[in-house]
């Protein structure tokens, strides 16, 4: 049997909008993209959605509107240690530093006990991320947030369809991130999304995008398709606004071809969150048979998690390595991915901002210790026993 960590289901309607915006030779950001920002906004219950071409541009945006906000260049921004790197790029991207934290070892996420300590006079934000789709504890996050004036910008790259006391990921903060990458559950193929509900910060994405233009329409005529659009020239002496740059943009665009496909994704999304959640739990429930060995995540009663992948660490004392574990199920057909680094410390990109090994010891002992393996909505029921049935196999030479 074959366990692909991935997928992407193309419909038939994307690809009647592909074959038209070619045909119409419109297929930079235009109708399609604004359709599909007006459907995932609705789908997250956020008053704004803006699409960028990555993840990792949703994240960068979304912090690089602290500049409109009074931020400076390398003011600082909390983030857990361990995530994928975009995380920590991301924050680097922006202009400002990144403070690590460490995660904890239960739910991946940053341990919110720790952030108080880590907040200086130059801290601006707090960037938590929902790891394998698991919502960070996002009341005590606002609560010291709020209580220190900073901003909070949620990571919801991989946390699609999650929820947190009963509000979705995308609107437990002043801004979120979606990645919208193929392994995600809504895939533009390449892309992210930034959902807020504050309508100026929507207007500052718009322009960030677009090279920091002053020409920050949520609807733009000329885009869709249109000759003439009045708004241009109300510049001080009828100056042409959209060549008018206010702030140090970005050039991260969304095009017509990925919102196409992603419009396709919306229409059945909650067919492939239903589907991917019940994979997911089919495993985490009778994941207790797998201890002392294994450990993962659970849902508490307070939150969904985003069924974006079965997290997998190996815990202290199991007598094989990752390497051999994840050699059984790769050589069985399924695909494995590590558990990400502690960026700080384990990832040499970072090593210029001098953190030592040691520092945070959960992220790194997931850096060494942790894995995970899809649960997307081309697998089912008997995939998931599969991969249940590949794990005991391995434990049995262990028993
Ligand atoms: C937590 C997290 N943040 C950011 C990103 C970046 O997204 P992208 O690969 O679309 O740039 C990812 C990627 O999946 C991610 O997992």
């Amino acid at each position: 049997m074959k366990i692909p960590f991935g997928t992407i289901t193309i419909t038939d309607r994307a690809k009647e909008l592909i074959v038209e915006a070619l045909d119409q030779k419109r297929i930079s950001s235009g109708k399609l993209v604004r359709e599909f920002e007006d459907g995932f906004a609705r789908l997250v219950g956020a008053r704004e959605a803006v699409a960028v071409s990555s993840g990792t541009d949703a994240d960068i945006l979304a912090l690089a509107v602290l500049h409109d906000l009074g931020a400076k260049r390398g003011d600082e921004v909390i983030v857990p240690s361990l995530s994928f790197v975009a995380t920590g790029n991301a924050v680097l991207h922006a202009g400002f530093t990144p403070v690590f934290v460490d995660i904890e070892r239960d739910t991946l996420n940053i341990d919110h006990s720790r952030i108080e300590a880590a907040i200086t006079p130059r801290t601006r934000a707090i960037l938590p991320v929902h790891l394998m789709g698991k919502p960070a504890e996002m009341d005590t996050i606002n609560a010291i947030a709020k209580a220190h004036g900073l901003l909070v910008v949620e990571d919801a790259a991989e946390a699609h369809g999650a929820s947190y006391k009963g509000r979705s990921a995308g609107t437990l903060a002043d801004l979120a991130a979606f990645s919208t990458y193929v392994a995600h559950i809504i895939t533009t193929g390449e892309g992210g999304v930034v959902t807020t509900d504050n309508e100026e910060y929507g207007e500052i994405l718009r322009s960030l995008r677009s090279h920091g233009r002053n020409c920050t329409c949520k609807h733009c005529i000329l885009n869709a398709g249109a000759d003439y659009c009045a708004k241009r020239f109300r510049g001080p002496g009828g100056e042409d606004v959209r060549f008018t740059f206010d702030r140090i943009g970005y050039s991260c665009k969304m095009n017509e071809l990925e919102a196409a496909i992603g419009i396709g994704a919306l229409e059945f999304y909650r067919e492939i969150l239903g589907k991917r959640h019940q994979n997911l739990l089919h495993v985490l429930e009778r994941f207790d048979r797998f201890a002392p060995f294994l450990s993962s995540i659970k849902e508490e009663p307070h939150e969904k998690i985003g069924p974006h992948a079965i997290p997998i660490v190996i815990n202290e004392g199991a007598p094989f390595t990752r390497s051999e574990l994840t050699r059984h199920l790769e050589e069985r057909g399924i695909e494995t991915r590590t558990l990400f680094v502690s960026m700080p410390t384990q990832c040499p990109g970072f090593a210029p901002l001098g953190y030592r090994l040691g520092q945070f010891p959960n992220a790194e002992y997931l850096g060494q210790y942790g894995l995970h393996i899809g649960v997307h909505q081309d697998l089912g029921l008997e995939e998931m026993d599969y991969i249940l049935n590949v794990i005991d196999l391995f434990l049995a030479r262990y028993r």
